[in-house]
């Protein structure tokens, strides 16, 4: 009998285990998921300032980079699942305040929507004058969110 106890008590174990295990590991997947995510945008958006320095920039390039940066942008929506914040003492810059001022990180996100379409359609031009001033623009929607809601590196 004790035997027989103590295997069902394993068993409850494991499966607790698994469940907490699962749980933990989808937030992980989340947060993982969007910090990858933002560093691909970073990157795109690094590639077409390097080729805007040049004497001639590679439109073709440019328009492939920007048209990534705009893929980026639609998704962030999905990038910040419920209970995926700093309290879940995973190791990000997200701030609580994308999850208490929801109205306020959609139009942050939207901001750099209407801003990065803007930097595609210049870009997929290849007017190199325009998409000079749609870059700053765009820029200016990465920081209109970093601002309030990226928190400083740790
Ligand atoms: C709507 C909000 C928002 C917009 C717009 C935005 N970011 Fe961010 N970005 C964040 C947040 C929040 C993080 C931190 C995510 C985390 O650590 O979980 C982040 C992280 C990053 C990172 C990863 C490295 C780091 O600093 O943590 C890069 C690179 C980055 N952003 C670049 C950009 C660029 C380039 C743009 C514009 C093209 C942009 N972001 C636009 C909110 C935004």
């Amino acid at each position: 009998m004790p035997e027989k106890t103590s295997v069902a008590g394993i068993a409850l174990v494991l499966a607790l285990t698994a469940g907490a295990a699962v749980a933990a590991t989808s937030v992980e997947k989340a947060v993982a998921l969007r910090q990858a995510g933002y560093k691909e945008m970073g990157k795109s958006f690094k590639a077409i300032n390097d080729e805007l320095k040049k004497d001639a920039p590679d439109t073709k390039l440019i328009a492939a980079e920007a048209k990534k940066v705009h893929g980026f942008s639609l998704a962030i929506p999905k990038w910040f699942p419920k209970d995926s914040g700093p309290e879940t003492g995973i190791k990000m810059r997200a701030k609580a305040d994308i999850w208490a001022e929801p109205a306020k990180f959609a139009d942050a996100t939207k901001a750099l929507q209407v801003e990065s379409q803007k930097l595609r359609v210049a870009a997929g031009k290849g007017d190199i004058e325009a998409v000079k001033v749609q870059f700053k623009a765009t820029g200016g929607a990465c920081g209109g969110c970093h601002k309030p809601f990226r928190a400083e590196e740790k």
